[in-house]
């Protein structure tokens, strides 16, 4: 199929591109590169060797969205692109809620005017707020406490009125759990701007010597160690979870967890770091961080019901590719310890 990739440049856009193109896909990739830059592409290109068609656009331009659905022949669309860091979401949220949900309605709007039946939009286990685990796609969602879930909670919404209000229209809303990890190559993977919000770019900074420890926030949670839980996903995992839900695309609005189902506290991923990599992982425990709940897995069993997908690496795969990407991405290495 011809796939168009909106924020395909970015961390899971560019790990899905090439599980697209390895699956035999066309991409047709739209970003602005406001959180990702041009040479990841060209890294795409050389794990695939495919070739790739990509424009520098906004998703929120409707005159540019318009043009490229006029171009080409679009049979699906997968929509990641969105601004995702849940504290800048509080500080500034009008440009969140401006990228996200305006991104959402010029894409739905393109796909009605086109007769493109097929969309797959990138959610986030943020939308169940502080519920009970294991998160099931039928549990009500509750407040998310910033900005930026709000969006997903309403992008949903939009995505799930239209498609019930056109029978032919098929959603799949799919909501991650906690990406990690790069492609095996080292090629491709998380390189986020300024000082890493969430843990295992952390980590791997720590490792690597740019940060000078580790703060784990709370040990005081009710989990099995006192720190937060969380389900960590391979990024190639989800990647494969959106060739498959592609695959497996039928009308109506269809929501999954892709996760892996197993919880991992933070002290259990310090230490799977420190194994899988042979290398020391300074930390300190601090205050628990505002905002942040104590567990949070998925039950992943819709998807492989109704997919046929599951996350097959382990978190010692997580941490061993996460550390790969991370000694070979040279915009990682200057140090800033001593601002921590
Ligand atoms: P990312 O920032 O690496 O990728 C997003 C890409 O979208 C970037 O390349 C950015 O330049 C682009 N972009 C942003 N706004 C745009 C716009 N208006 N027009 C065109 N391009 C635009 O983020 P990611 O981690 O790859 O996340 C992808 C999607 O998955 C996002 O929607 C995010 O909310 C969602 N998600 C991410 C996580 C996570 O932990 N990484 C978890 C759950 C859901
Ligand atoms: C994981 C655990 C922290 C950093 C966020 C978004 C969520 C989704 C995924 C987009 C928690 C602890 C972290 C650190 C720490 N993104 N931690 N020290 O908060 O589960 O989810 O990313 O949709 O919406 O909220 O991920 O990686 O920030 O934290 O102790 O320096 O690590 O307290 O228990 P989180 P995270």
């Amino acid at each position: 199929m011809n796939i168009l990739v909106t924020g395909g440049a970015g961390y899971i856009g560019s790990h899905t591109c090439v599980a697209l193109l390895e699956a035999g896909h066309t991409v047709i990739i739209v970003d602005n590169l406001s959180n990702s830059n041009s040479e990841t592409l060209d890294k795409v290109k050389q794990i695939t060797n495919r070739e790739i068609i990509f424009y520098q656009i906004d998703v929120t331009n409707e005159k540019a969205v318009d043009n490229i659905f006029a171009i080409h022949d679009i049979e699906g669309v997968i929509h990641f692109a969105g601004l995702k860091a849940v504290g800048e979401s509080v500080e500034k949220p009008l440009p969140y809620y401006y990228n996200n949900i305006v991104s959402t309605l010029v894409l739905a709007n393109a796909c009605q005017k086109y007769n493109v039946s097929n969309l797959v939009f990138s959610s986030s286990a943020t939308v169940y707020g502080d519920n009970t685990v294991p998160f099931v796609e039928t549990l009500n969602l509750l407040p998310t406490t910033n900005p930026y879930g709000e969006t997903k909670v309403m992008s949903e919404r939009i995505l799930t009125d239209i498609a019930m209000a056109n029978p032919s229209f098929s959603v799949s809303i799919l909501r991650y759990f906690n990406p990690v990890g790069a492609h095996e190559s080292g090629l491709i993977g998380e390189a986020p701007n300024g000082i890493p919000n969430n843990l295992m770019p952390y980590v791997s900074q720590v490792a690597k010597g740019k940060l000078r420890k580790l703060r784990v926030f709370g040990n005081d949670y009710p989990t099995v160690d006192g720190t937060g839980v969380r389900d960590y996903i391979h990024v190639m995992d989800l990647a494969e979870g959106h060739v498959a839900a592609l695959d497996k695309i039928t009308a109506g609005v269809h929501i999954y967890n892709l996760g892996t189902g197993q919880g991992t506290s933070v002290i259990e991923l310090v230490k799977a770091f420190e194994e899988a990599n042979d290398i020391k992982v300074p930390y300190e425990i601090v205050d628990r961080r505002p905002g942040d709940i104590a567990s949070c897995y998925a039950d992943a069993s819709k998807a492989k019901r109704e997919l046929g997908w599951i996350a097959k690496r382990d978190v010692i795969s997580m941490c061993r590719d996460s550390w790969r990407f991370e000694k070979n991405n040279k915009d990682s290495g200057t140090s800033l310890w001593l601002s921590r």
